[in-house]
């Protein structure tokens, strides 16, 4: 094939400079990371008009070569824009400061997946995390998640609940609509979906299955709040196949879960759930799917967090498409009673039932 076969509508030249911003993406991102983390970005924010060198060295603290390298990489990565002799902040770069989810993205990028994604290529080719080896030494990030350094630990949470949180309060309407009693919530993690379910409705009771790890942790948060007597847990490691999950829910509540496993975990994880299920329990299953957003931005998101659970999380999971997990619904004998799209940032909610 030469490049005239190339069956697009984008200049060769177009294509040329996209393929450049890809060879130095790794350096652009640290760019825009330091440009934020040093204040520069702050600094710009606060004045419209444009600051010089001179006016950021001394708003920054920053030597002048740092300030040229850095602004220079940021009139290439198109955060900042030259007027005159002062430098502005584009729009983008304003975004960069400001926007919720591109600090919780690019936290999370940099803290959490940056080192162990130079092991990528071994990731793909064992299907195992092959970059976790960076923080510790668990088969899965998960069974680390309470030990993770600090930092990594504070951006893997903030981006968890960035997303989850905004789609919570939609959904606990739709979960409530039959009043159930008993409540499962499983990967409850920090427990937050938990305390917001007791809070919706003073007559339920919740189950948090977890990890013995974040169990512990969640519980710990539910004590603190004085909710001990409405929040119980239950260890499991639902990798485990002789785990079952007890009897008993009239709710079974997973919250970005399944895209922690497989495809046939995921069948496995739901067909026990089926069996834990009576005839009026429903199962909710709350995840993100790259197929029903409504913007190519939360697409685009959702692809790139693919690479997470492949180098950094388990090895082989993925953010699905929603018909793969409607297919392992299926699979597992459960079929879907109601679908909700466009909950919270990008949720889709799907209820299901036995049969
Ligand atoms: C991505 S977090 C989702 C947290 C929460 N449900 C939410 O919506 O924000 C996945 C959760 O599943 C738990 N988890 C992962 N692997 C598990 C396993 N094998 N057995 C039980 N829980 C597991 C993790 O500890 C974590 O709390």
């Amino acid at each position: 094939m030469t490049r005239s076969d190339l069956p697009e509508s984008k200049t060769a030249a177009a294509a040329i400079f996209e393929a450049q911003r890809l060879a130095f993406a790794p350096l652009a991102f640290q760019v825009a990371r330091v440009l934020r983390d040093t204040g520069v970005l702050a600094a710009l924010c606060d004045r419209q008009a444009g600051m010089d060198l001179v006016e950021l060295e001394r708003q920054t603290g920053l030597s002048r070569y740092a300030l040229r390298v850095l602004t220079e990489g940021g009139l290439a990565t198109g955060l900042l824009r030259q007027k005159g002799n002062k430098l502005v902040l584009s729009k983008t770069g304003f975004f960069v400061e400001n926007d919720p989810m591109t600090r919780a993205n690019m936290d999370f990028v940099g803290d959490v997946c940056f080192q162990g994604s130079f092991h990528l290529d071994e990731a793909i080719r064992a299907g195992k995390p092959a970059g976790l080896k960076v923080f510790g030494d668990w088969p899965t990030i998960y069974e680390g998640l309470a030990e993770l350094p600090p930092q990594a630990k504070k951006s893997w949470f903030a981006f968890d609940h960035f997303y989850s949180d905004t789609a919570f309060p939609e959904v606990l309407p739709l979960v409530f609509a039959r009043k159930p009693k008993a409540l499962f919530d499983i990967g409850g993690n920090t427990g937050r979906f938990s305390e917001a379910a007791v809070a919706f409705d003073p007559d339920v009771t919740v189950t948090i299955l977890d990890l013995e790890g974040q169990l512990q942790v969640a519980l710990a948060n539910a004590a603190r709040r004085g909710l001990a007597d409405r929040i119980k847990g239950h260890a499991i490691n639902l990798l485990d196949p002789q785990a079952t999950i007890p009897k008993g829910a009239d709710a079974i509540w997973m919250s970005q879960f399944l895209c922690c496993f497989a495809e046939d975990e995921v069948v496995a994880i739901l067909r026990r759930a089926k069996a834990a299920m009576g005839p009026d329990a429903r199962l909710f299953i709350l995840d993100t799917y790259w197929d029903r957003q409504k913007h190519d931005v939360a697409k685009y998101c959702l692809q790139m967090s693919s690479l997470y659970f492949t180098v950094m999380a388990n090895g082989n999971s993925r953010m699905y498409h929603s018909q793969d997990i409607l297919d392992c619904v299926k699979t597992a004998g459960l079929s879907v009673t109601r679908q909700t799209d466009h909950l919270g940032v990008s949720h889709t909610l799907f209820e299901c039932r036995r049969g």
